[in-house]
């Protein structure tokens, strides 16, 4: 492995994605491959500034444009201080989260327009795309149910509940459609099964 990937996961809340990022991590740590993991919002001080102001449910008067500007301004943070410098230096990049979340949350279930949130992400991205990025796709009743056994308190974007995850599921959908790089993956079987699509095309790319 000499060269580094830009690898992303997306999907609703509660489709398992730590899970397969944990995965992930383990089985490039056994192969000695040199990564950075970041998560969005967040990754830089300032980011996990944004992050506090944008999960707190204090801020429930917060408007939808206000709440997209901090998402691309965290994500501008993050690619300028972390992301574009580790994949300069042939490091892998693993991003829990990147912009296909603003293109699902804020742009069609938000509505704030899909063509304003492509032209936002290529700005705050500084023109950087992933190179795969994996959409863990579950129902929403099978993802309420899985958080409900976390047992841990939503924050202020999960407490909207099951219609606006059914418009996050339809924006990655569209998203998926449209972009070989997004690859859908039925996040309904185990971890293992799941893990192995991802591994498959990973190893593809390399
Ligand atoms: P987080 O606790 O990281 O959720 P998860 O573990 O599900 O990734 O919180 C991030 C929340 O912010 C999550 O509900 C998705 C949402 N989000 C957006 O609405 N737009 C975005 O651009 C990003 C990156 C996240």
């Amino acid at each position: 492995m000499d060269r580094g990937l830009f690898i992303t996961f997306e999907g609703i809340d509660g489709c398992g994605k730590s899970t397969q990022i944990g995965l992930l991590t383990d089985w490039l740590e056994k192969r000695k491959a040199d990564f950075v993991l970041v998560r969005e919002p967040g990754g830089t001080p300032v980011g996990e500034k944004i992050r506090t102001i944008l999960l707190d449910k204090e801020n429930d008067g917060m408007s939808t444009v206000a709440e997209l500007l901090l998402f691309e301004a965290a994500r501008a943070q993050i690619v300028s201080e972390r992301i574009r410098p580790a994949l300069c230096e042939g490091r892998y990049v693993i991003c829990d989260r990147f912009f296909d979340s603003t293109y699902a949350y804020q742009g069609v279930a938000r509505n704030l327009g899909t063509d304003l949130v492509n032209g936002l992400n290529r700005m705050a991205a500084g023109g950087l795309e992933p190179d795969l990025t994996f959409f863990l796709d579950i129902s929403v009743d099978e993802s309420f149910k899985r958080r409900r056994s976390r047992a841990i308190e939503d924050d202020r974007i999960e407490l909207l509940g099951r219609d606006f995850q059914n418009k996050v599921r339809g924006g990655y959908l569209e998203a998926a459609k449209a972009s070989q790089r997004i690859k859908t993956v039925d996040a309904s079987g185990t971890p293992e099964e799941i893990f192995n699509i991802i591994k498959g095309y990973i190893t593809e790319r390399e």
